[in-house]
């Protein structure tokens, strides 16, 4: 028997049959693939733009995408000599014209500008690149991805089914995804993985004693150090880092959920319950025993892509810590939800509030000039409690200015380093609500992400 069973085929045909595209919706996939590169054909001709390929790239061309998800990657490759300008010129060109064939489009702008359309119900984006010869010689960085396709493609045969199991398993970890929300796995890292480990089992097994730092470079061809916590060399680049959006955390994370699925390889490990909504009285015993301060910092949402807006809340989060450490709040964690219209920023204090003595220490005594002035500074000075010497040091107990740290955060919020466009938001309004008024907050996502919370 092969000694590679130690999860249950049983298991695994569970979770495909949940996942696994089945026969009608590959047909119906393929049919649309092949009817957008017909667009993109007839566009081009019409727009008198003869040397242009279609690529289909990505997990839909590649029999990898999980049941459901409708995203289909349209590649509008140009000869490599092209201009920066033309390729956008014609290449939007030709976007636009298949657009009017479709339900909706949106302009959208990463290194350089593509198209997001929906046609016939898929999400899909038209995207012009450069035809270049080596992914290392790119000329724009969405260059690489027709090589990932032919390199995933010609190797991945046979193991969609690991794939798919993979992407689930990391979805039910809730590590799947290297957008900046959440920093965890992509769907062409998941590919090599199990390209390299063979296997879905083998794979989480690998997974479950990795250590930050794991390198794996499976052409064995990267002279770089890299310092982020998986290093995949990318197959098509060796100077490119397939996992660089990978957090620590998301690592962890992963490297966690290996382990519990190994010690009870159970069903909920790619399908967990999602937890329902608290309710106002289970949060007020949750206060009650805790007894901590919560605050939740609550402002508009600003309109902007989740690629723009999270890393501007994960900064705000960090400058709200380090603002309430500061003034000596202790800070027990941080989170951020983001929903419409509203985003908050949570925070956990051991106490929101302070007594008003403070303990300010000066320069030793001997130091005579700092001393000196030290004590000039805050002898008989109104707020001052009093001072004496301890270990040498002059120490002056004087009133403490932010005694709560709902004032605190008021009064100096906008002055911590935020972002753009969550700076502008905050700056319209913001509110700081504490423990039982954080039961105003009625949404009823933020109620399942507030259960986790507490
Ligand atoms: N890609 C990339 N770098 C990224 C995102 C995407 O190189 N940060 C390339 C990859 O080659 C990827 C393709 O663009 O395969 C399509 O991206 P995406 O739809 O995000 O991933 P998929 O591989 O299609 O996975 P999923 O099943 O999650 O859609
Ligand atoms: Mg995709």
């Amino acid at each position: 028997m092969d000694t590679d069973t130690s999860i249950s085929e049983d298991l695994k045909l569970a979770v495909l049959e949940k996942i696994k595209p089945t026969e009608a919706e590959r047909k119906e996939l393929m049919a649309v693939q092949d009817e957008l590169a017909a667009e993109v054909k007839a566009a081009a001709e019409k727009l008198c733009v003869p040397d242009i390929f279609v690529k289909m790239v990505g997990s839909a061309a590649r029999g990898t995408w999980l049941s459901g998800t409708h995203d289909i990657d349209v590649f509008i490759s140009f000869p490599e000599e092209t201009s920066r300008k033309d390729l956008e010129i014609r290449g939007m060109g030709i976007a636009r014209e298949v657009a009017k064939h479709a339900e909706y489009a949106e302009d959208r702008h990463a290194e350089h500008p593509y198209l997001n359309i929906v046609y016939k119900g898929f999400d899909v984006d038209l995207v012009p690149c450069f035809r270049v010869c080596s992914a290392c010689q790119l000329k724009s960085a969405v260059d690489r991805t027709p090589f990932h396709n032919e390199f995933i493609k010609s190797r991945i045969k046979g193991r969609e089914d690991d794939v798919l199991l993979m992407k689930q398993f990391m979805r039910g970890g809730r590590v799947y995804g290297s957008e900046l929300k959440t920093q965890g796995f992509s769907g062409y890292l998941t590919e090599l993985l199990i390209i390299y480990y063979g296997s879905f089992e083998k794979t989480v097994k690998a997974a479950s004693s990795w250590k930050p730092g794991k390198k794996i470079d499976i052409m064995q061809h990267s002279e770089l150090e890299h310092s982020e916590p998986l290093v995949m060399v990318d197959p098509t680049d060796p100077k490119r880092n397939v996992a660089a959006a990978l957090s620590l955390d998301k690592f962890c994370m992963f490297i966690d959920h290996c382990r519990e699925f190994l010690k009870s390889p159970e069903i909920k490990f790619f399908f967990p319950e999602s937890p329902l909504p608290i309710e106002d009285k289970e949060f007020l015993e949750k206060l009650e025993s805790r007894k901590t301060s919560q605050l939740a910092i609550v402002f508009e949402t600003p309109d902007v892509v989740d690629d723009v807006l999270y890393p501007q809340l994960y900064k705000m989060e960090q400058a709200a810590s380090s603002l309430l450490s500061e003034y000596d709040f202790s800070v027990i964690k941080t989170g951020v939800w983001s929903g419409k219209p509203q985003t908050v920023v949570m925070l956990e204090l051991i106490s929101g509030t302070l007594p008003n003595v403070k303990k300010r220490t000066g320069p030793p005594v001997w130091v005579r000039e700092h001393a000196e002035k030290f004590k000039d500074k805050y002898e008989g000075a109104e707020n001052v409690f009093g001072g004496y010497i301890e270990n040498g040091k002059y120490v002056y107990e004087v009133h403490r200015k932010y005694t709560t740290a709902k004032g605190l955060l008021e009064e100096q919020l906008l002055n911590c380093s935020l972002g753009k466009q969550v700076y502008q938001s905050v700056n319209k309004g913001f509110e700081v609500i504490e423990n039982a008024e954080i039961c105003r907050l009625k949404d009823q996502d933020f109620r399942v992400f507030l259960r986790k919370w507490v």
